[in-house]
């Protein structure tokens, strides 16, 4: 689920690509036309749906539409990788434990809109990233990885959301295998290791 740019779904596509994380980008939803992340999957060749929230009447019927979105890709865990909606109960608890979000803040510093600008305002010299589960309490569900990033003397917004992520897309396909393994689900390339090991004629 995107909003922006894309950066971070691109990253999650680049990690599974690359081997990093045992998984695959089934689909993207986006909730903007012409938003960045579109244009990346189109170059990446990943499916994507625009749902468009002002088509809808109510949050509820916009996560009911992406759980349609999800059943039909037969999509097993959900990103919010830059999803500038809330989202409500009806999305959470059709993905329990399987939502995972990337905020840029050190949570539970900062939650909601501008956690940069506010760390900025605070004027605090660390600042990082936390990728977490998803519950009702808007970025506040269990954290399953966070980076922390330095505030540097002259830093303004955008050289820091630049720093900033540059760990979001190191620590978000962290955190999606840390979710799928806490869910158990099985790693195939392990067990598909394990039975070759197991099929080797033994030496000599
Ligand atoms: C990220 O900084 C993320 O923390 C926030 O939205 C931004 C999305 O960036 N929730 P991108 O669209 O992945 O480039």
């Amino acid at each position: 689920m995107a909003s922006g740019h894309g950066s971070n779904f691109e990253a999650l596509v680049a990690s599974c690509r690359h081997g990093a994380l045992n998984a695959s980008v089934e689909l993207l939803v986006v909730n903007k036309a012409g938003c960045g992340a579109i244009e990346r999957a189109e170059r990446l060749g990943v499916p994507w749906r625009l749902l468009d929230h002002r088509r809808f009447s109510s949050r509820e019927a916009l996560d009911g539409a992406l759980i349609e979105a999800f059943g039909q890709a037969r999509v097993e865990l959900v990103v919010m990788a830059g999803w500038m909606r809330i989202v409500t109960p009806v999305l959470i608890e059709a993905f329990p434990q399987r939502l995972v979000n990337i905020h840029p803040s050190l949570l539970p510093s900062f939650r909601g809109v501008d956690a940069i600008g506010q760390a900025l305002a605070a004027g605090v010299t660390l600042a990082g990233c936390s990728a977490h589960l998803v519950t009702a309490e808007v970025d506040g569900g269990p954290i399953l990885v966070q980076a922390a990033v330095p505030v540097c003397p002259g830093d303004d917004h955008a050289r820091l959301a630049a720093r900033i992520q540059q760990q979001e897309h190191r620590i978000l396909p962290l955190a999606v295998a840390l979710a799928a393994e806490r869910l158990g689900f099985r790693d195939r390339r392990a067990a598909t290791a394990g039975r070759c090991r197991r099929a080797a004629p033994p030496a000599g």
